[in-house]
């Protein structure tokens, strides 16, 4: 038997590699990559160090950890991430789901009651957002738009594996184009990063995240600009927007609401401390 087949022998080695590819949670990462290549549970890994790993799965593994010292996400290269308790699938056409935009989650059940509700999402994406609240709350039923096609296949593809297909549109445009129905709730976690700090973002978002998902012009406030503008048009009377905004933009993003008559009437921070989520309505109501 080689050592190098062993469960112990291959995370040794792999953690080593992915340290010196300056990838912070080497061990982390490497034990995840094994147990996707493996098939084998955490508790094996473990417990069973001695155990020799079939030489395909040693072939996958070792693709998985070139992959990783790539600086591929481990979520992208294993195609699948946790949001809100559920697993979405992810492709490079969409962003990878954030820990962060749970919040937005929490803040929308937290205002909204549980009568039957119609949701747009602004730039769905894999559809994280509005799937899961769709899956929180069966009555209500959404729109999500985004620019880009192959983005809405995966979000469609999310609404079946979750099982609310049925309570959910797609509509391929640019924010409202040819939207023709008002919401009681608009959502959107948009491209917020100001343009130039893309390319000073890890390497794991800025070459692995879609651009057109992180961009949010030069000052990272453009999709606010035009979403304000837009939701003034497409809200019922009483409904919210609830908003995903860059850690330090809570004071612009406000302001930007406030021109076009809106009024804060939730908010809510992350784990970090940064507000994360705004919910805004109608000033005048
Ligand atoms: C930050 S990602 C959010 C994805 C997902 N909602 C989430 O929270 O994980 C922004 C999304 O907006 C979409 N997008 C960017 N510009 C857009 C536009 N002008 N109109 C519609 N969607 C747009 C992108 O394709 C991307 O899917």
């Amino acid at each position: 038997m080689k050592k190098a087949e062993t469960i112990a022998a291959l995370l040794q080695e792999a953690r080593k590699s992915l340290f010196n590819a300056d990838i912070e949670l080497s061990a982390l990462d490497a034990r995840l990559l094994l147990q996707a290549a493996s098939g084998l549970t955490h508790e094996q890994l473990i417990s069973e160090p001695d155990m020799v790993v079939a030489v395909d799965k040693i072939s996958k593994f070792k693709t998985f950890i070139d992959r990783r010292m790539n600086h591929e996400p481990v979520t992208r290269i294993l195609g699948e991430r946790e949001f809100y308790g559920r697993p979405f699938q992810v492709s490079p056409a969409v962003l990878d789901p954030r820990a962060d935009t749970e919040t937005i989650i929490e803040l929308t059940l937290q205002l909204m009651n549980v009568e039957p509700k119609r949701i747009l999402d602004l730039g769905t994406g894999s559809g994280a957002i509005v799937v899961t609240l769709l899956a929180e709350r069966p009555k209500w039923s959404g729109v999500a738009v985004d620019i880009s096609a192959e983005a809405l296949e995966i979000a469609k593809a999310n609404a079946q594996a979750l099982g609310i297909a049925d309570q959910l549109e797609f509509h391929n445009a640019v924010w409202f184009n040819d939207i023709a129905e008002k919401f009681d709730l608009i959502v959107s976690n948009p491209p917020y990063i100001p343009h130039l700090e893309v390319f000073e973002l890890s390497l794991e978002v800025q070459n692995y995240d879609p651009h057109i998902a992180l961009s949010g012009g030069d000052d990272g406030l453009e999709a606010y600009r035009a979403i304000a503008v837009g939701a003034v048009n497409y809200l019922k009377p009483g409904g919210f927007v609830v908003l995903e905004i860059g850690a330090g933009q809570s004071a612009d993003v406000r302001q930007i609401f406030f021109a076009q008559g809106f009024q804060l009437t939730g908010q809510k921070s992350d784990l970090g401390g940064h507000i994360r989520a705004l919910a805004f309505q109608f000033a005048n109501l």
